[in-house]
């Protein structure tokens, strides 16, 4: 067994200009140590618009790789000397893995994939496979069990991020948190309970399965960096703000009537309904995490997760 078998060692990523994909590589930068080479791949619009954030991490030693990720040349150029691919990819890009999958199938060196997930499980149980933004993720996995024999695939499910369920949103009836205003608006009855990752812990959470090389062929990983109900949350908003908020409610059957719209006026927040409702209906939880079985230990809390809401809202 060569050394890039056993543990991944040059990874190449996808999407780091993205949401989540800035604190994974952030994180993945951190670890460098544990690592031969790392570097991501980019597309030339993001290149042009964001030339201050590719050029910092180019003078950091970061090797960018500047393609399209739809053309197979530049993909299968891209991943000579890398061992392990993670993706990124935003929700409109899901399908594109595809093709990137099956390109580091056949590559002489690519040994591990990380999918796009970092989100719900989508195979929580039976009623996950009719849930429309799980389809094109679901798409993925079907190709991976069908067509991998080669690549060690990882998948890492964090549920929600607690950075975007803790803030403002800019729409309320879904859940929101307004810390000018001293105002939310939570869902159900505030009492269900909901696993959380924060941002900064999706990054640290997936540094530590690289550093846990799998021999499964596929492993799901689900972590999180705590679980909490909304009238938690509030409470310890309240605390940190040392104010009583003015709360209002939307029950889950207010809820689903909204979501039910949203699809029909095909409204760019029909996704947010969705993934709101199956959190709140108790999609993201586990007897267990896996946190244990990559050996991470101290998550970030809710209070401190609630410190940095308050400090970026005001
Ligand atoms: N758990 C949660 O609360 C939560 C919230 C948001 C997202 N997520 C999940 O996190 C993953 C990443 O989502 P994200 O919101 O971070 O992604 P994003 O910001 O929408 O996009 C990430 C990157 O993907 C590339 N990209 C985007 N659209 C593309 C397209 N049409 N064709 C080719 N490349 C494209 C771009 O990178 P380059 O231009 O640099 O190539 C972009 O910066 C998804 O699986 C999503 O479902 C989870």
């Amino acid at each position: 067994m060569t050394a890039t078998n056993s543990a991944p060692k040059k990874v190449l990523m996808f999407g780091v200009t993205g949401l989540i994909g800035q604190y994974i590589f952030q994180e993945i930068y951190n670890a460098q140590s544990s690592f031969e080479k790392i570097g991501f791949f980019t597309s030339k619009s993001t290149a042009t618009n964001k030339p201050d954030e590719v050029n910092g991490w180019k003078e950091k030693g970061v090797e960018v790789i500047v393609g399209d990720v739809n053309s197979e040349d530049d993909v299968a150029k891209a991943y000579e000397g890398y061992d392990t691919v993670i993706s990124a990819l935003g929700r409109n890009a899901i399908l594109s893995q595809i093709p990137l999958i099956k390109i580091a199938e056949a590559s002489s060196s690519i040994n591990f994939f990380y999918p796009s997930e970092y989100g719900t499980d989508i195979e929580y149980n039976a009623s996950s496979a009719d849930e429309k933004p799980h389809q094109l993720k679901l798409q993925v996995r079907k190709y991976i069990r069908e067509n991998v024999k080669k690549l060690k695939v990882t998948y890492l499910v964090t549920g929600p991020y607690s950075d975007l369920y803790f803030g403002k949103s800019s729409e309320p009836q879904a859940g929101t948190f307004d810390v000018k205003a001293k105002k939310a608006t939570l869902l159900g009855t505030g009492e269900e309970k909901i696993s959380f990752t924060t941002e900064k812990d999706v990054g640290r959470l997936l540094v530590a399965a690289l550093k846990t090389p799998t021999t499964e062929h596929q492993r799901i990983l689900k972590v999180n960096s705590f679980t909490v109900t909304s009238k938690e949350v509030l409470a310890e908003f309240e605390k940190q703000t040392g104010a009583k908020w003015e709360v209002s409610y939307t029950p889950i059957d207010v809820l689903k009537k909204a979501e039910k719209e949203a699809w029909e006026k095909d409204s760019p927040v029909k996704t947010v309904y969705t993934l709101r409702r199956i959190w709140n209906e108790g999609g993201t939880l586990y007897e267990e995490s896996d946190n244990g079985k990559i050996g991470f230990k101290g998550t970030e809390t809710v209070e401190e997760q609630i410190r940095k809401i308050i400090k970026k809202q005001s």
